[in-house]
C-alpha cells in the first residue's frame, strides 16, 4: 500500500474501515462472548496489522516535530582527523554494533505481513551489525502459530537481538515465566518492558491498571537472565521515573520520547465510541521531547546507559542524542516501509543512516562514539529553560 496523507483537520476523522480491518471484520461474532484466550487472540493479532495499516496510511501519526533541529552542535572547520579514520563502532549488551543504532520494536505475530517485516529487519540488522528488538510478543501466548514470527536467531545469528512485552502486563496475570518464554523464543540478548500509559489510556481495550508496576518490573530485572530495558513508545520518560527504574534495578532506559511516532493518534483511529471522540487527537503530542528527555536525565548518566528513540530520523538527529547523552539510538517507524518490501531495502536505509553518523563526527572532529557521548562541549549552547520546545 502506498503512503498517503489523510486530512485530519477536525477532531473526529477516520480512516476508511478497509484500514482498520485489513483481515475483515467479523460483526457478527462481537454480541457473543468470547473466551479470554480466542479474543485475545485474534484482537492482539488484528491490532498488530492495523497499527501497521494506520502508520502507513496516515502521514500525520509521525508528528515530525523535528525537535533535534533545535540542538545545534560545535562544527569544527579544522577537525584535525581524517575522515577515514572516523570510527562509529560501539558496544552494546557484550556485543560489538557498526554504529550506536537499534531498530526498535514493532511487531510480531500470526500473519505472512508480520513475519516478513520482522525477518526483512533481522536478516538487514545482521547485515548492518545493528541491534534489533521485536514487537510485543503477548500475542504468542494466546496463539502459538504466532511463534514463528520472532523466531529470528536463524536469520540473525550474531548480533543484539531483543525481546518485548508490555510492563502493564506484568498486572494481569504475566509473571517470569512469560518474561524467560519471550527471551528464549529469540535467545534474545535483552526484554524491553514496555511502558505505554497513554497508549493503553486510549485504546478501546486498554489495560489501564498501571498501579505498584514499578515493583514487579523489579522482580523480573532480578530474576530473569538478561537485563531489562524499560522503554516508553513515545511519550518519554522523566526523572521520577528514573528513579524508580534504578531503584527496580533497571540499568538501561529507552526514553522514547515525542516528537516522531504519536501512539495516541493511531489508537484515535481505533476508537469507535463517542464518549472518547477526539481523545487521542487532544493528546497526540503529548510527551516529552526526545532531546529535552535526554537532557533533563543527564544527571543519570553514569548511573545508567540510556537509549534515544522518538522521532530520531537522520544520522545527524543520531550524532546529537549522543552527544546529549545516549548510547544508542533507536527507530522504528522509518523502517517499517522499507520492511514491507525487503531486507535490502532496509540494508540501504541502515547505511545512509551511518553515513550520515560518520559526517558528524567528522565535521565535530570526534574518530570515536566515547568522546563524543554525553560530551556537553559539543553543544553550540546549552538546552536551557529559555527554549520553546
Ligand atoms: C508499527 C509500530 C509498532 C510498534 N509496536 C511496538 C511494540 O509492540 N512494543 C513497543 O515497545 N514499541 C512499539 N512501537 C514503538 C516504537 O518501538 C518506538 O518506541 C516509537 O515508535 C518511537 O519511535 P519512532 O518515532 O522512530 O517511530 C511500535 C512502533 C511502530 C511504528
Amino acid at each position: 500500500m502506498r503512503k498517503k496523507s489523510v486530512a485530519l483537520g477536525g477532531y473526529v476523522s477516520y480512516l476508511p474501515a478497509e484500514v482498520l480491518w485489513p483481515m475483515g471484520h467479523d460483526v457478527k461474532s462481537e454480541g457473543r462472548m468470547k473466551s479470554v484466550g480466542e479474543a485475545m487472540d485474534s484482537s492482539t493479532n488484528n491490532r498488530k496489522l492495523q497499527h501497521i495499516r494506520i502508520v502507513q496510511s496516515d502521514l500525520g501519526v509521525d508528528r515530525r516535530k523535528l525537535y533535534f533541529d533545535g540542538v545545534l552542535l560545535r562544527h569544527r572547520a579544522l577537525p584535525e582527523i581524517n575522515l577515514a579514520d572516523v570510527d562509529p563502532s560501539v558496544e552494546f549488551l557484550g556485543k560489538r554494533l557498526s554504529f550506536p543504532l537499534m531498530i526498535t520494536s514493532m511487531t510480531g505475530g500470526d500473519h505472512e505481513i508480520l513475519r516478513r517485516v520482522n525477518r526483512n529487519l533481522a536478516r538487514a540488522a545482521e547485515a548492518t551489525g545493528v541491534a534489533m528488538a521485536v514487537g510485543s510478543q503477548r500475542v504468542m501466548f494466546s496463539n502459538p502459530s504466532a511463534r514463528d514470527s520472532f523466531e529470528l536467531r536463524e536469520v540473525a545469528p550474531t548480533t543484539v537481538l531483543c525481546a518485548n512485552l508490555g510492563a502493564v502486563q506484568l498486572n494481569y496475570g504475566f509473571g517470569i515465566q512469560e518474561c524467560r518464554r519471550a527471551v528464549e523464543v529469540l535467545a534474545a540478548d535483552a526484554l524491553c518492558l514496555h511502558l505505554n500509559p497513554l497508549q493503553e489510556a486510549v485504546q478501546p481495550e486498554g489495560d489501564t491498571n498501571f498501579a505498584g508496576l514499578a515493583e514487579k518490573i523489579g522482580l523480573v530485572a532480578r530474576e530473569l537472565e538478561v537485563p531489562v530495558i524499560l522503554k516508553e513508545v513515545g511519550s518519554g520518560m522523566s526523572a521520577p521515573d528514573v528513579e524508580l527504574a534504578l531503584r527496580a534495578g533497571i540499568r538501561i532506559v529507552d526514553v522514547a520520547g515525542a516528537g516522531g511516532t504519536s501512539w495516541s493518534r493511531v489508537e484515535h483511529h481505533r476508537r469507535r465510541d463517542s464518549a472518547a471522540e477526539g481523545l487521542g487527537l487532544v493528546f497526540q503530542d503529548w510527551g516529552i521531547p526526545t532531546p529535552l528527555a535526554l537532557w533533563l536525565l543527564r544527571p543519570y548518566r553514569d548511573r545508567l546507559q540510556l537509549i534515544a528513540s522518538g522521532g530520531i530520523r537522520t544520522g545527524l538527529d543520531m550524532a546529537k542524542a549522543i552527544v546529549l547523552g545516549a548510547s544508542l539510538c533507536g527507530m522504528a517507524s522509518p523502517f517499517l516501509e522499507p520492511a514491507l518490501e525487503s531486507a535490502e531495502r532496509v540494508i540501504e536505509k541502515i547505511e545512509r543512516l551511518k553515513r550520515e553518523f560518520v559526517t558528524a563526527m567528522f565535521l565535530l572532529g570526534v574518530a570515536k562514539v566515547a568522546e563524543m557521548r554525553g560530551n556537553d562541549s559539543l553543544l553550540l549552547e546549552p538546552l536551557t529553560g529559555r527554549r520553546s520546545w
